[in-house]
């Protein structure tokens, strides 16, 4: 999970490669390097870290040249270091590489015994001095790269400078996503259309085992049998501008003050202003015919996916099983002979994990959906039907409105399939979708609760530990609460189901042990109150998320109380989340991380 981009022109591209570059670092931000080829073969400049510091090392020491490669990596094989920033180079050869070559190994020591010296403890560089052998048993530029590409096993978007052409370059993909955007007099490569925005619309998207050769004005793709192919030019919906902070410190700040927005399109896209009823598309026959569900993601997702379980078993009366996608696609899964549903749930619908378990539904006969953000990603493009969420792009690596917009999704969805079953009627249906309709009001009011939890943060940042609990809808909220503190403030946590604190990790419950709990009124609350009593007593310094009614049940307890808006039907944890986000968002602040770009992680992980 690595980003690419390459440009061929008859222009100077160094510049233009690291806008492009900018626009990928979500994906990683370990290194970043560049590569550009002219009069004097290749010329390449890379440094750790962020893009920032390759643009002082570029400003040191400039290259330029009319065709060239860059690459922002997230490590996986060898250390974050200069050593092992990409682009490599063999003799002739550049690459930059997304994904893991699985036999990177034997590839690697075949071409060490042939006199090959590597200078990187990475799989990628094996690519490059792979093109060099095969050039240097006098095959032409392209063969060499197509007979490179054949030995390569495991996940791979390559583009490749080779020889002293400056007018051509090499891609290929299998399992990494890859696009060809197509300029005036001028092509290009991208990890995403997003990286290509402010060049060009145009664009067509490699499918799996293609590769291409990519000329000025021109592209030849061959899929995996070696036959030229024509692939459909696409017009790209991202918007050129790139993503701007505005006046919030963070992107991560600006998103979960979207939320009222991203809401508001997401749940009018669901709703049919005919007949009131909710609108699901391509969705709808698969969600109506369902026996089971299969609900897969990752990261935050996947706790979207966790809460969704709730909704669609409670309202739709079908069986739901939730996987994390890593888990689910190296077991053997039970999966329904028939009218099997999956869902996907995917901000970026890139994450490789995520993708492999839907192939390996789209194989096993399951109707597949993707819950997506990124109409134009890989798992787009292969489910059977698609419900977006219209968070619109997020920056921010900790996810926050692509969170709330996968709920409000999952929620119009169990909504519409109980509905289309007949297991909630026509009256009931509309109660629903009333509710839902007043999320963005909801969410505008929740984000009053933001110097509340700046004021509460200082509790979390000064623990040795925290803890997130929640009964019900509220306990993969609770998950996702103690994740986004990881995530981004690097201090432990754990999220809990309440009920289960007592039975065993109540016992890490010191005197001040932050206990954040999740708890607006329901039919569970009492119960929830219970369980916070029990670590009370053992005295854990507890922080409640409630509603108004719920605030007179905790002020025994505690009281730091944040009080939400009463929030009807399914709304509960979508508006919930929101002060979760600010009490991470506060903590990390404090503590002086980097919000944004958290060490370690990237926005969208497209290796296994
Ligand atoms: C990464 C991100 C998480 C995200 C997860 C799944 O780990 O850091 O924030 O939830 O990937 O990403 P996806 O794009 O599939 O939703």
């Amino acid at each position: 999970m690595c980003g690419i981009v390459g440009i061929v022109s008859n222009q100077s591209v160094s510049k233009r490669l690291i806008e492009g570059l900018t626009r990928l670092e979500y994906r990683g931000y370990d290194s970043a390097g560049i590569a550009v080829i002219n009069g004097q073969g290749i010329k390449r400049r890379r440094a750790p870290g962020k893009i920032i510091n390759l643009q002082h090392v570029l400003d040191d020491s400039p290259i330029d040249g009319t065709c060239g490669i860059a690459h922002t990596r997230w490590a996986t094989h060898g250390k974050p270091n200069m050593e092992n920033a990409h682009p490599h180079q063999a003799g002739n050869v550049a690459i930059v590489h997304n994904g893991i070559i699985e036999n990177f190994k034997p590839l690697r020591e075949e071409l060490a015994r042939k006199g090959h010296v590597f200078a990187t403890q990475t799989d990628s560089e094996v690519i490059a001095h792979l093109i060099q052998y095969f050039l240097d048993k006098a095959m032409d530029e392209e063969s060499a790269f197509l007979a490179c590409v054949e030995r390569l096993e495991g996940a791979y978007a390559v583009a490749a400078l080779i020889g002293k052409d400056n007018q051509t370059l090499f891609a290929a993909r299998h399992g990494s996503p890859l696009v060809v955007g197509f300029g005036e007099g001028e092509m290009f490569v991208g990890s995403d259309a997003f990286a290509l925005a402010p060049f060009t619309k145009r664009v067509l998207y490699l499918e799996e085992g293609d590769s291409a050769v990519v000329k000025i004005d021109d592209v030849c793709v061959r899929d995996k049998s070696g036959e030229e192919v024509t692939r459909e030019i696409m017009t790209a919906s991202i918007s050129a501008v790139m993503a701007e902070k505005g006046n919030y410190r963070h992107f991560m700040e600006k998103e979960i003050h979207e939320q009222p927005e991203a809401l508001a399109r997401t749940i009018a896209a669901y709703m049919d202003p005919e007949t009131n009823l909710p609108l699901l598309g391509d969705a709808a026959p698969f969600l109506r015919d369902a026996e089971r569900l299969v609900a897969i993601a990752c990261g935050t997702a996947y706790l979207a996916a966790s809460v969704g379980k709730y909704w669609f078993e409670g309202l739709a009366g079908v069986h739901v099983e939730t996987d994390i996608a890593s888990e689910f696609r190296y077991r053997t899964p039970a999966l329904p002979k028939k009218n099997g549903t999956a869902l996907f749930i995917s901000q970026s619908g890139e994450t490789a994990d995520t993708l492999a378990a839907m192939r390996y539904c789209n194989r096993a006969g399951l109707d597949t959906i993707g819950v997506l953000n990124a109409p134009e990603s890989s798992i787009a493009r292969e489910t059977n039907a698609i419900m977006r969420t219209l968070a619109g792009p997020e920056i921010g690596v900790a996810s926050t409105k692509a969170f709330t917009a996968q709920l409000a999704v999952l929620a119009m969805g169990a909504i519409g399939m109980a509905h289309l079953r007949g297991s909630l009627s026509q009256a009931d249906t509309q109660i629903h979708l009333m509710a839902l309709e007043t999320l963005p009001e909801l969410a505008q009011q929740a984000l009053t609760v933001k110097a509340q939890c700046e004021a509460i943060a200082p509790i979390l940042a000064t623990a040795k530990q925290s803890f997130f609990i929640g009964r019900g809808v509220y306990y993969p909220l609770a998950l996702e609460g103690a994740l986004k503190l990881k995530e981004i403030t690097y201090l432990p946590a754990e999220g809990y189901a309440a009920g289960e604190l007592k039975h065993g990790p109540i016992a890490l419950i010191e005197d001040g042990t932050p206990v954040v709990v999740i708890a607006p009124t329901d039919a569970l609350i009492e119960k929830t109150i219970s369980n916070v009593e029990e670590v009370a007593a053992r005295g854990a310094k507890v922080i409640a998320i409630t509603d108004e009614a719920g605030a007179e049940q905790f002020k025994d307890s505690t009281k730091d109380i944040i009080i939400l808006p009463d929030m009807p039907g399914l709304t509960g944890p979508i508006i919930s989340a929101i002060p979760l986000q600010f009490l991470a968002y506060f903590t990390a602040l404090k503590l002086g991380t980097n919000l944004d770009q958290p060490r370690n992680l990237a926005k969208s992980v497209t290796v296994e």
